[in-house]
């Protein structure tokens, strides 16, 4: 199977969806504009793609969760439109394009952060699908896992600790909270979404969150490494951020070439979790290698 291709037509079932539902004037401009300028902005749509994959994977077709996988990627955006902000990251560029507080202002891009990850759980709580066979059990358990990733307990606790640590005496146990709580928590609930929408086993949904935790550290210490050798058109967002911000980052502390190793046995560690998967993991498979290969 060839990923970019698998990758592509996973993405663009994601923003089919989500065109048509910014497509429908059922939020009001002031604030689907801006919301749209940072969807359509030309993300990789990675986390819903590992929704879909582990639906896949379990035993599903894709098509039946697509508006919970869509979900995923409101959340993400708002992160990253608040991550981006002037007492955040700073920065100018998301996406190859200008950062929403650039085009609609600081007050705007947060009210479009805070509309995004508002309307992800309308989304997660208004899709049924008996037809399918979905459980409502199984939604009630994954808008709370979603709550749990994205909040106090993930994504904002690390970005909280993210920029405590600026500057800060370079420590490993605070890097790695850091690392799995703001881009390992969301990505893990991604993978778990999947398979507990498809009703999996325990066994197998305990295979896939350590398949997403390994691969969600993974990405982000290959996001670091990017953010150094990588260049500002190609990532979409500015090079040197970091070093910028004075960061810890896992370059920073261990170095480019240690870091690179540790993503590589993350993946590895990824791979051996799906050893009893069959051929319908093959998707989760070569994501886990794309991780490492990736340019932007
Ligand atoms: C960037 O995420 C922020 C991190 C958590 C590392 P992505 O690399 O998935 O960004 P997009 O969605 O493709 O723009
Ligand atoms: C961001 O980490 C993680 C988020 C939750 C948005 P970074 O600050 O490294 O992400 P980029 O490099 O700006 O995309
Ligand atoms: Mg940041
Ligand atoms: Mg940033
Ligand atoms: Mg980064």
């Amino acid at each position: 199977m060839d990923i970019k291709i698998y990758l592509k037509e996973k993405r663009e079932l994601v923003d089919a969806f989500l065109k048509k539902y910014f497509g429908s004037p059922v939020l009001p401009a002031i604030l689907s504009d801006p919301m749209a300028y940072s969807i359509f902005a030309g993300g990789k749509r990675i986390r819903p793609v590992l929704a879909l994959a582990s639906y896949e994977a379990c035993g599903g077709t894709a098509d039946e969760i697509v508006p919970f996988a869509s979900a995923l990627e409101l959340i993400h955006t708002y992160s990253l439109i608040h991550d981006d902000l002037p007492a955040m990251d700073n920065d100018d560029l998301r996406r190859g394009k200008p950062t929403s507080h650039k085009v609609f202002g600081e007050g705007m891009a947060i009210l479009a952060g805070d509309a995004l990850l508002t309307e992800a759980f309308y989304f997660l709580s208004s899709h049924s699908h008996h037809a399918s066979g979905i459980r409502s059990s199984a939604v009630l358990k994954i808008i709370r896992e979603v709550a749990m990733a994205a909040g106090a307990h993930g994504m904002v606790a690390g970005q909280a600790e993210d920029i405590q640590a600026e500057g800060a005496v370079q420590n490993s146990e605070n890097l790695s909270f850091i690392h799995t709580h703001k881009t390992g928590a969301l990505i893990t609930v991604s993978v778990r979404m999947g398979a507990i929408l498809a009703n999996a086993e325990k066994r197998r949904i305990a295979s896939l969150t350590r398949y997403g935790e390994n691969i969600g550290l993974a990405f982000q210490i290959i996001d670091d490494i990017l953010d150094i050798r990588g260049d500002s058109a190609e990532l979409g967002k500015p090079a040197g951020s970091d070093e910028r911000k004075k960061k810890l980052t896992y370059p920073g502390l261990y170095g480019i070439d240690p870091s690179m190793r540790k993503a590589e046995e993350l993946v590895q560690g990824a791979l051996d979790a799906l050893g009893d998967f069959s051929h319908k993991a093959g998707p989760l498979r070569e994501i886990a290698r794309y991780i490492l290969q990736r340019t932007n």
